[in-house]
C-alpha cells in the first residue's frame, strides 16, 4: 500500500498505542474486498436499475414485496459465499491488543464475528436473521424460502416475513444504539472505517467523539464527509491499510513491554 507515508502511519499507531479505550465504526468499505458491493457503488448487474433507497424500505417492501424479498435472497446469497478479507483479520487482531475495543459495524454481514471479532455491535441488523414485519416474531428460514418470488408468511400471525435489518426511515434498534453511544462517550480513540459518514445517526459517532476530545482516525481510498473531523486520514483500501496499521500497533506495543513499559 504505497501511497500511506510510513510516519503517517506511525503517528496513527501512536494515537492508538496511547489509547486506553477504541472504538471502530465499519461500514460497507470494509466488506468490499470481500466481494460485497458497497451502498453507493453501482448496484451491479440486475439490480443496477435500482437505488437502494428503492429496495431497502418499508414502503419499498409493501409496493414490491417480491422485488425486495428476492434482493435480499439475491444479497443474502453474495454474504454467505463471502470470507472475511485482512481488514477484518486486523480488527479482530486490534481486540487483543489494545486493553479495550468496541467495534460497531453498519454492515449487515457477518464477516466480522467469522473473523474472530467479538461482540460486534450492528446499528443496522443482520441480514441472516429474519423476523416478521407485523408481529416481529423471528423466522427461521427454509431453504425453499430462498427461491421463493415472495416473502415467507409468518407462521404465528400470517404476516410477511423480512430480512431483520433496518430499513431507510426506520429507528435503529435500541440496545445496539445505547451500546454505541456508551461506548463512543468513554472512548479516547476512533476510527472510521470503509464509511462514506453520509447516513445518520451513525455518521454522528465519529463527531461525537471528536467533540468529546477523542482521536478520529478515517481509512478510506476516497474522501468522506467524516474527513474535517479526522486527526489523520489513511487514504487506502481498509483490506491494505488495517494490517499494515495493527502490525505497527503490535510493534509498539511488543517494544513497549520488552521495555517492561506499561
Ligand atoms: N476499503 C475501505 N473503504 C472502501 C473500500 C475499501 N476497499 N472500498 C470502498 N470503500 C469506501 C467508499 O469510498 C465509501 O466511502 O466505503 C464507503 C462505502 O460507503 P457506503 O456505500 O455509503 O456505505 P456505508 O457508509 O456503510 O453506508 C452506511 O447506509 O445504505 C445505508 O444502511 C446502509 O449501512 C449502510 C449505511
Amino acid at each position: 500500500m504505497g501511497h500511506i507515508p510510513s510516519e503517517v502511519l506511525e503517528q496513527a499507531a501512536a494515537l492508538v498505542d496511547q489509547a486506553d479505550r477504541v472504538v471502530c465504526l465499519t461500514g460497507a468499505g470494509v466488506s468490499a474486498e470481500s466481494g460485497i458491493p458497497t451502498f453507493r457503488d453501482a448496484q451491479r448487474g440486475l439490480w443496477s436499475r435500482y437505488r437502494p433507497e428503492e429496495l431497502a424500505s418499508p414502503e419499498a417492501f409493501d409496493a414490491h414485496p417480491g422485488r425486495v424479498w428476492r434482493w435480499y435472497m439475491w444479497r443474502l446469497g453474495l454474504v454467505e459465499r463471502a470470507r472475511p478479507n485482512p481488514g477484518h483479520r486486523a480488527l479482530a487482531q486490534l481486540a487483543r491488543l489494545v486493553p479495550h475495543l468496541t467495534l460497531i459495524t453498519q454492515n449487515v454481514d457477518s464477516l466480522h464475528e467469522a473473523a474472530g471479532s467479538p461482540d460486534v455491535i450492528h446499528l443496522h441488523g443482520r441480514l441472516d436473521r429474519f423476523r416478521c414485519h407485523d408481529c416481529e416474531q423471528p423466522y427461521a428460514l427454509r431453504p425453499q424460502d430462498r427461491e421463493a418470488d415472495r416473502p415467507p408468511s409468518c407462521p404465528r400471525c400470517g404476516g410477511r416475513v423480512r430480512p431483520d435489518v433496518v430499513w431507510f426511515g426506520e429507528p435503529l434498534p435500541p440496545r445496539p444504539w445505547q451500546a454505541a453511544l456508551a461506548a463512543v462517550a468513554a472512548c479516547d480513540c476512533m476510527w472510521a472505517v470503509g464509511t462514506s459518514g453520509v447516513v445518520y445517526p451513525a455518521a454522528q459517532l465519529p463527531q461525537m467523539a471528536r467533540e468529546r476530545g477523542a482521536r478520529l482516525l478515517v481509512v478510506n481510498p476516497e474522501p468522506t464527509e467524516l474527513d474535517p473531523w479526522a486527526t489523520i486520514t489513511l487514504s487506502g483500501p481498509s483490506g491494505a491499510v488495517l494490517p499494515a496499521l495493527v502490525a505497527r500497533v503490535a510493534a509498539r506495543r511488543s517494544r513497549a513491554e520488552s521495555r517492561g513499559g506499561a
